[in-house]
């Protein structure tokens, strides 16, 4: 028995290592993010049809199967158990008979509303945009359409009675569906992009849409509206308290130009979205310039906490970043909270609790001047990997500019940094390498950040990008960024003023091609 299994054994294990070291090359290329999901080869935009099923988490997302450009938009796929290592899938929805797929959401229709459901088991329900390119004097067409899987999302067929809503307009996109509870209903909230208004609509079984209510315009209206999530969340500290969020992406015209996304906060009642504030009140979910189109996860069960992941890109440069088999990745998957601040209620974003499994290696330094803390970090050889996460708390005290240096390399490096007088955080990418492939780049990203003396840092680093959870999470700054491939460094300075002691440590993450 032993002798006949020994060679089948050897061949297998063979075939294995063959195929995982095939897969660590295909995720090898300069830039290549090694923790964040970006497609093995070819275009994506935003996270499409985020849904936990049956001990998955999957990811869809705006992919052309056909190359690095945007184009022949179609639902690509990835299934993951712990949000970071993830399979990508044969493609879920294809463009057919010349209608593209623009992005929507994905539910568990776990009572058979729809009527897709074989055998009484749950089955998944995508929600999303069909886009008609225009032809001759016919102007292009946006609808939303219905696709149903029964075998966990591996194989898709779309409903043969699309569209479920057409309003016969060329901008109209971007279904959010979710299950209302309390009306016993699916809700959809959907962009009339150029009217800068989000329609919410109701169904019991997917098929047949009643228009509840619109909301907006408000807050910022620069460009078109796009991407609508709407979600509840627990307000922290006050028990039975939860507000909802209506967030809209908005491209171009953000605060940064370009794409950016910004919330509402308010009341749901299964019918219309009351704004808290005024409708001059603008709020920002993230204050760089690299994370669009976010959206959550439908079907977690209830003691998870909400996960949004977002499009690490803007509109603006997308289609000229410098990378290759690939165009495009996502952010790293964010746990969302609302917690009370100085200023009313906020959303906080941190990275997924499952991201510290990735933590190895690290040097740390505790209570110390910024010089002890660079002699400590400079004997480490974490940062070469480009591939890290830095925790920080830095006394500000008579500092007027205190922050970090990263990635540099003679006279390249992006700078985090916190003004004390002005009391604003900021990415500078200006010098961050290689920035001339497109005029928009090279940017100083800001963002407003009262703190009392401490300023609390976590920042991720995965090759071509940057992001910063600043106070708790507070404040979310995400960058991309395409340093020269021997940079290393990681220095805190100070400017202004003698800075109190400060903790930071230096985490080398694993990478999950591996
Ligand atoms: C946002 C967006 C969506 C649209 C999709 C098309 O990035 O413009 O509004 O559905 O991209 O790829």
């Amino acid at each position: 028995m032993r002798k006949l299994c020994f060679p089948v054994l050897l061949i297998t294990l063979a075939v294995m290592a063959g195929i995982a070291a095939e897969i660590q090359k295909a995720f090898d290329q300069p830039f290549r993010p090694q923790y964040h999901f970006s497609p093995r080869e070819h275009w994506t935009n935003d996270p499409n049809g985020l849904v936990y099923f049956e001990g998955e988490y999957h990811l869809f997302f705006q992919y052309n199967p056909f190359g690095d450009e945007w184009g022949h938009m179609s639902w690509g796929h990835a299934v993951s158990t712990d949000l970071l290592h993830w399979t990508q899938l044969p493609v879920a929805l294809k463009e057919e008979d010349g209608i593209m797929i623009f992005t929507g959401s994905a539910v568990i229709d776990s009572r058979n509303a729809s009527g897709f459901c074989l055998a009484n088991k749950p089955c998944l329900i995508a929600v999303y945009t069909g886009y008609t390119p225009p032809k001759g004097s016919r102007p292009s067409l946006q609808t939303q359409n219905l696709a149903f899987s029964n075998d966990r999302g591996r194989t898709w067929t779309k409903y043969k009675g699309n569209p479920v809503l057409d309003l016969h307009m060329t901008d109209f996109r971007d279904p959010k569906v979710f299950w209302f509870e309390p009306a016993q209903r699916w809700i959809m909230a959907v962009s009339l992009p150029n009217d800068h208004k989000i329609r919410f609509y109701s169904s019991t079984n997917f098929k047949s849409w009643s228009q509840l209510s619109d909301f907006g315009p408000a807050g910022a209206i620069g460009g078109q509206w796009e991407c609508p999530e709407l979600f509840e969340l627990p307000v922290a500290g006050q028990p039975n308290r939860t507000r909802w969020v209506l967030k809209v992406g908005l491209n171009p015209g953000a605060r940064l130009g370009g794409s950016g996304e910004q919330y509402f906060l308010g009341d749901f009642d299964g019918k219309q979205f009351i704004n808290d504030n005024p409708a001059s009140t603008t709020l920002w979910t993230d204050y760089g310039k690299d994370c669009y189109c976010a959206l959550t996860f439908n079907g977690l069960p209830s003691n998870h906490a909400p996960v949004m992941i977002g499009w690490m890109d803007n509109w603006q440069y997308a289609a000229s970043l410098p990378t290759s088999p690939w165009r495009g990745q996502m952010t790293i998957p964010r746990k969302l909270s609302l917690r009370n601040t100085g200023e009313g209620i906020r959303l906080f974003q941190e990275p997924v609790d499952s991201l510290q499994q990735l933590r190895s290696e690290h040097v740390e330094a505790k209570s110390q001047s910024l010089d002890q803390i660079n002699r400590e970090f400079q004997r480490s050889h974490i940062a070469e990997t480009h591939t890290f996460e830095l925790t920080t708390s830095m006394s500000v005290d008579a500092a007027r500019q205190i922050g970090w240096r990263f990635l540099h390399q003679d006279g390249s490096m992006t700078a985090i940094g916190y003004e004390r007088e002005k009391g604003t955080i900021f990415i500078d990418r200006t010098h961050s390498g290689l920035i001339g492939f497109n005029p928009a780049f090279p940017s100083r990203m800001e963002a407003p950040l009262k703190i009392a003396g401490v300023l609390r840092l976590r920042v991720l680093v995965d090759r071509c990008s940057v992001e910063v959870f600043a106070d708790g999470g507070r404040i979310a700054m995400t960058s991309l960024v395409f340093p020269p491939t021997d940079a290393s460094g990681v220095e805190a300075y100070a400017s202004g003023g003698r800075p109190g002691p400060s903790s930071a440590t230096l985490w080398s993450l694993k990478s999950t091609h591996e």
